[in-house]
């Protein structure tokens, strides 16, 4: 399912790499502690879970030290100076059960059909030129059972925040991401993709400021 309109024509590929090439000397430092809650809760998620994990928007590798060592982790990002880092956290930690790193874009995951257990995804949605091209990306690769984990900013739908976040756009839009990213969008996408057997399983507040959820949506199989 794509989204046509000026919604994703203004939020370029190449331009989000760059904002990202240059967070990534600063980003631990910058978003490391206030998203901690957050991540730490997606990965106790996928940990129950556990099996085969696609990280994708794997950025720094923050999350990686965190998988039970059984899980094994694959992480992707379009990101190299970020990927770099992941790469360096990986080595000096030993953390065998990484399997992988690889420069990919989420809207083509360069994986077979029902690849992963999970797929997780923190604070990557909001972060992409296509949001609902990535969804159905992370909807394929994933096994008959298995869950798709994002952690996402949500914005309001409408009323006074709408328009403060939408009013924002132009500011963080070079930065790399998204104010505007209403619950309707996640909505819409998982009704259109009932068929696929994707189901909403949980939506959870998380820190900072309770305007970032927990989400979780589950691959039960094909539904006639
Ligand atoms: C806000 S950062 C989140 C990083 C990390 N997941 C975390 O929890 O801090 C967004 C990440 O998504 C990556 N990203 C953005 N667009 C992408 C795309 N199309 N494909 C893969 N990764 C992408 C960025 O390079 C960046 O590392």
């Amino acid at each position: 399912m794509k989204l046509n309109g000026a919604a994703q024509l203004d939020f370029k590929k190449q331009d989000v790499e760059r904002a990202y090439d240059r967070w990534a000397p600063v980003y631990d430092l910058v978003f490391g502690k206030v998203f901690g809650k957050g991540r730490r809760a997606a990965i106790l998620a996928t940990n129950r879970i556990g099996g085969r994990v696609l990280e994708v928007g794997v950025g720094t590798g923050i999350s990686l030290p965190q998988y039970a060592s059984n899980i094994g982790v694959f992480g992707i990002d379009i990101s190299e100076a970020m990927l770099r880092k992941a790469q360096r956290r990986v080595d000096r930690l030993h953390l065998t059960n990484v399997e992988g790193l690889a420069v990919m874009d989420a809207e083509h995951l360069e994986f077979p059909d029902g690849s992963f257990d999970v797929v997780m995804a923190q604070y990557v949605v909001t972060a992409v030129p296509n949001p609902e091209a990535c969804l159905d990306e992370f909807a394929r690769v994933l096994k008959p059972g298995g869950e798709l984990i994002l952690l996402s900013r949500v914005s309001a739908d409408k009323g006074l925040r709408y328009k403060i976040e939408k009013g924002l756009m132009p500011v963080v839009r070079p930065l790399g991401f998204r104010t505007e990213f209403a619950w309707s969008r996640y909505a819409q996408w998982v009704e259109a993709n009932r068929a696929h057997g994707m189901v909403f399983i949980e939506r959870r507040a998380v820190p900072p400021l309770g305007h970032f959820s927990l989400i979780r949506f589950r691959k039960v199989g094909v539904i006639g």
